[in-house]
C-alpha cells in the first residue's frame, strides 16, 4: 500500500505537493469515490482517477548497474555532476539508487522505483553481504588484517566482523589489493576502515552485492534483474540465505 499523493506523483501527474492539493481540492477519486484525506493508502489494484482520468500506476522495475567512476549515486545533483540515473536515458520510471557508492567507487549498484524493496535491502537489521576490492597504499600487515576482521572503531561506532583476503601485495611498489566482505552500509565505510588501520584506499570496486556481480557488463552498462533475482534478494535480505 502506498500513500495516494505518492502514487499520483509516481505516475508523473504532479509533484508530491501538487498531488496533495489535488486531493484537498476534491479532484481525486479512489474506486469511484472522491477522497480528501491526505493519509489515504491505495494498493496497485485500486482505481485512482485524477479529474476523472484513470492513472496508470507505474510498474516496478529493477536494474543492476556497473557504476563507473565519477558519477554520483543520486537522482539529481545540485553541482551538475553526472548522476547514475543519467545512464538510463530511455527508462521512464522514476528510478533511484538502492544505497550509495562514492563518486569514485565503481561496481554493483542496484536501481529501482520500488521503495519498499530498497528499504529492505538497505535496512541495517537485514544483512546482505557486500564484497569490495580495494587497492591500498602500503602493505597490509597481518595484525592490521586481524583488526579489520574483528571490527575497528570509527567515529560512528565499531564495525561488525568482516572477512578480509589479500589478493596481491607488492612491497616494492608499496601497494596491496585486498577483498573485504561486510554487511553494514555506513557512509564511506570501507575507506574509513582501511584508514583506521593506516592505509589510504586509492581504488575501490564493489565486486559483489549478495550474489550479484558485474559479470558480463562494462563500467556504465546495466541490465534488468530477473524476477527470480528480485525474489532471491528479498529472501537473502531477510534470512541471510538465498531461497
Ligand atoms: N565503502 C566506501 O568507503 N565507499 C563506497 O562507495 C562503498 C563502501
Amino acid at each position: 500500500m502506498e500513500r495516494l499523493q505518492k502514487v499520483i506523483a509516481h505516475a508523473g501527474i504532479a509533484s508530491r505537493r501538487k498531488a496533495e492539493q489535488l486531493i484537498l481540492d476534491g479532484q481525486v477519486k479512489v474506486n469511484g469515490e472522491i477522497v480528501r484525506e491526505l493519509g489515504t493508502k491505495v494498493s496497485p489494484t485500486d482505481r485512482v482517477e485524477v479529474d476523472n482520468v484513470k492513472i496508470e500506476q507505474e510498474d516496478k522495475v529493477y536494474f543492476l548497474l556497473y557504476k563507473p567512476r565519477n558519477t554520483i549515486s543520486a537522482v539529481t545533483d545540485d553541482r551538475g555532476r553526472d548522476t547514475v540515473t543519467d545512464l538510463f536515458p530511455n527508462v521512464h520510471e522514476r528510478i533511484f539508487p538502492v544505497g550509495r557508492l562514492d563518486f569514485d567507487t565503481t561496481g554493483v549498484l542496484l536501481l529501482t522505483n520500488d521503495g519498499e524493496f530498497s528499504n529492505v535491502l538497505t535496512h541495517p537489521k537485514y544483512n546482505v553481504e557486500k564484497t569490495y576490492v580495494a587497492t591500498l597504499q602500503g602493505v597490509l600487515k597481518r595484525e592490521e588484517m586481524r583488526k579489520l576482521e574483528r571490527g575497528v572503531m570509527l567515529e560512528d561506532g565499531k564495525t561488525a566482523p568482516a572477512r578480509v583476503r589479500i589478493i596481491s601485495s607488492d612491497d616494492r611498489k608499496g601497494k596491496t589489493i585486498v577483498a573485504i566482505t561486510i554487511h553494514e552500509g555506513k557512509n564511506r565505510q570501507v575507506r574509513r576502515m582501511f584508514e583506521a588501520v593506516g592505509h589510504r584506499v586509492s581504488k575501490l570496486k564493489r565486486e559483489q552485492f549478495g550474489f550479484l556481480t558485474t559479470m558480463g557488463l562494462n563500467a556504465g552498462e546495466w541490465r534488468e534483474l530477473t524476477p527470480h533475482e528480485v525474489k532471491q534478494l528479498r529472501a537473502l535480505a531477510q534470512t541471510g540465505k538465498i531461497g
